[in-house]
């Protein structure tokens, strides 16, 4: 498998084979962590993280598996740098690419990240756009494989806002890895019919299954994992709270949820996550509306069933897997 000067900009530009070779080899890195072998192939190189939206774990993966790999970070945060103000995408690209060996972009649309590779000399990573979150699903396969053993055949449920970049994403991760995929939400928020048709062509040849149901018990029946995100993503107005809170709070993920999908169904998210009153939108949402969880109730959060905390972890090894994958010489 050679994946070297490849962009990561949407997993829809992989196979299923290049997917699973950078799982295998997100993986092999993890235990080499774990057991404290160094791996610093990538001495002397450097990489660039632009964030125009803000991050924890995009941000900490990138930096930490760059200094595994005995690489030099630059982050630029959401106002420091030029970019889009007094320089153009394309200017920026050109700009970055003669200094640094890789580029990771976080904001806003798709074509933003597909402007930056098509002017970039070096490979170029999607850290987070409105439509798509690629690093994110490869965490998400590496604890889906860890828990089950195995990615083919896995129901996953989508409950929420499944037209943003996570859900569209998993859609997209699940076709390809012949995975069972449900959105369960308020058909407002199914992905775009573009996007269904395209996942229902790869699911044809890898065997998936894509659905959707507005009805939530139906829907998380026979789950092996109910998967949710926030309800407003960063970039879309405050003003929109109300009416999402009105057209989602019935596809909260709950306990009675994740019984009624099973006994062995585990809970997922990207994070973060508004679980609790814990956090300044939390309290402001509390006071405003008077709901003390939002997307997923606390008691699910916290239980045994919660995989959150290694699927944030596996974001670290993930990442490192694809800049290790696209920046050594095969
Ligand atoms: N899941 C995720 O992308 O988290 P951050 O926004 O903290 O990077
Ligand atoms: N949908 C969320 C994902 C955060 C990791 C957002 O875009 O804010």
């Amino acid at each position: 498998m050679n994946l070297y000067g490849r962009d990561f900009l949407k997993l829809l530009d992989y196979t299923p084979q290049e997917i699973e070779y950078l799982v295998d080899l997100a993986a092999e890195l993890k235990e080499k962590k774990k057991k404290h072998i160094l791996h610093d192939e990538l001495r002397g190189r450097n990489i660039a993280l632009i964030f125009e939206k803000t991050s924890t774990r995009t941000r900490c993966a990138f930096e930490v598996a760059a200094h595994d790999l005995g690489m030099g970070s630059t982050y630029l945060n959401p106002t420091d740098s030029q970019i889009g103000k007094k320089e153009s995408i394309a200017d920026t690209a050109r700009v970055l690419a003669g200094m640094f060996d890789g580029i990771e972009y976080r904001g806003f649309e798709q074509e933003i990240v597909e402007t930056i590779a098509k002017y970039s000399k070096v490979p170029v990573w999607n850290g987070l756009t409105n439509e798509f979150h690629p690093t994110q699903m490869l965490a998400d396969l590496l604890t889906i494989r860890e828990h089950f053993g195995h990615l083919k055949g896995i129901h996953v449920v989508y409950m929420g806002d499944a037209r943003y970049n996570t859900g569209n994403s998993l859609m997209v991760v699940c076709a390809k890895m012949g995975m069972k995929f449900t959105a369960v939400s308020n058909k407002k928020y199914f992905p775009s019919q573009e996007l269904v048709d395209t996942c229902m062509e790869i699911a044809e040849k890898t065997g998936a299954t894509i659905d959707f149901s507005e009805d939530a018990i139906k829907g998380t029946k026979g789950a092996d994992v109910i998967y949710t995100d926030i309800w407003v993503s960063m970039g879309e107005p405050d003003s929109i709270w109300e009416e999402r809170i009105k057209d989602l709070e019935p596809y909260r993920v709950t306990m009675d949820i994740m019984n009624n999908a099973g006994d062995g169904c585990v809970f997922m998210h990207c994070l973060p996550s508004f679980h609790d009153l814990n956090t300044g939108i939390g309290k402001e949402i509390k006071e405003k509306y008077g709901l003390d969880e939002m997307e997923v109730t606390d008691e699910v959060f916290e239980s045994e069933r919660s995989l959150v905390f290694e699927e944030a972890e596996n974001r670290m090894h993930t990442i490192k897997a694809v800049m290790l994958a696209t920046l050594k010489e095969a």
